[in-house]
């Protein structure tokens, strides 16, 4: 049943071209108009949506993290992340006009329950973005759009967060379409770039064995940092939780802003560092700042391993190992670079002899507050 892999994880990891592709099918018109007949939401409750509270946790939350650059860059809706648990007991500002969106593979999540609840007791509409049919979150919300990765056996989510990302941007893109902003004639096109993300992931999926040499080599590390800015920090993140996760390796992300705020100071001779570039075609001279984190980390000793764009020459000269993956947007890059660190957690748990479906002390689902 693992199809010829050693593990659940490295077969949903390659599944994962897949489950970005199921979860973009059939939701759009023959003129190119998003459908989203699932989210039985009134379009005049969505067109006064004020703001939108993500509730998620672990995965999902980063997954939601991505989501709200999308969705506010999008959409225009100021959009928050909230860990699910976090949001609850907090008394946030929630009312008629907030659109919630609970992220959840399982649907079964209580911590996500518990704020869907009480975001519903406030007045709140609720949006469940799951993986699960029938699970409780979907049942419970307004509306639920599913993401349709196909079930997730490792504990150590990889083509869920995928799918996540994929449904949130679409939900973004419906918003964007039924406000009708300034954005509402690039949707057929970050549509048709969409598209075209499965057979990327697949291009970066087919370069594993560099990845996994690599991870093979580094499998004494006792720590592990990642670097992102703007959607690359939620994927760094997400490649250190996978490594806590699945390697019991020290692992931190961090918004590559920071570092001169205080995780610099971590960096001495040897400790490896992922850094996420972000494209160099993109706005906002976000990659020059990437690239001068890279030289300022190298030169205090630190082994790079670089996630960047092909093409992307700048970061050569500071990079002790890169990792290529396709152009494409910026907002979508998550897409792609959180692969390698996906492969890399697998492959380095596995040369450590651990059980990467089965990680100590997690369950697959988490249903106790
Ligand atoms: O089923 P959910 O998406 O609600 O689960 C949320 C988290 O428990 C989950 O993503 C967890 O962090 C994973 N084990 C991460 O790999």
């Amino acid at each position: 049943e693992k199809g010829g892999f050693p593990s659940f994880m490295e077969k949903e990891i390659n599944e994962q071209p897949m489950a970005v592709e199921q979860t973009l099918m059939g939701r759009t018109d023959p003129e190119g108009n998003l459908v989203l007949d699932e989210l039985k939401i009134d379009e005049s409750v969505l067109r006064a949506v004020d703001k939108i509270v993500v509730v998620a946790c672990g995965t999902a939350a980063y997954a939601g993290q991505v989501a709200r650059y999308a969705i506010e860059h999008w959409c225009r809706i100021p959009t928050e992340v909230e860990l699910a648990h976090e949001f609850r007991y907090r008394d946030p500002i929630v009312d008629e006009r907030t659109l919630v969106v609970a992220l959840s593979q399982s649907g079964e999540t209580m911590d996500t329950l518990m704020a869907v609840r009480h975001a519903q007791e406030q007045g709140a509409k609720v949006v469940a973005i799951c993986n699960t049919n029938g699970s409780t979150i979907p049942r419970e919300a307004d509306a639920a759009l599913y993401t349709h990765a196909g079930p997730e056996i490792a504990v150590a989510s990889t083509k869920a967060f995928l799918a996540q990302i994929t449904a949130a941007y679409l939900l973004g893109l419906y918003l964007a379409q039924l406000r009708g902003n300034k954005y509402k004639d690039e949707i057929a096109g970050i549509l048709a770039e969409l598209e075209a993300m499965p057979a990327k992931i697949q291009a970066v999926i087919d370069t594993q064995d560099q990845v996994k040499s690599l991870a093979q080599q580094m499998k004494d590390a006792a720590s592990v940092l990642f670097l992102g800015r703007h959607v690359g920090y939620p994927v760094a993140l997400e490649g250190a939780l996978k490594l806590k996760e699945i390697a019991y390796i020290h692992a931190e992300g961090f918004a590559a802003g920071e570092l001169k705020h205080g995780p610099i100071a971590l960096i001495e001779e040897g400790q490896p560092v992922f850094v996420i570039v972000p494209s160099p075609r993109g706005r906002d001279s976000l990659h020059a700042k990437v690239v001068s984190n890279i030289q300022e980390i190298r030169a205090r000793g630190a082994v790079t391993i670089v996630i960047a764009e092909e093409g992307d020459e700048a970061v050569a000269d500071y990079a002790n190992h890169v990792f290529r993956v396709p152009q494409a947007p910026t907002l979508l890059q998550p897409l792609l670079a959180t692969v390698p660190l996906q492969i890399f957690a697998c492959e380095l748990a596995t040369a450590k002899g651990y059980d990467v479906d089965q990680p100590r002390n997690l369950a697959k689902s988490v249903t106790v507050e």
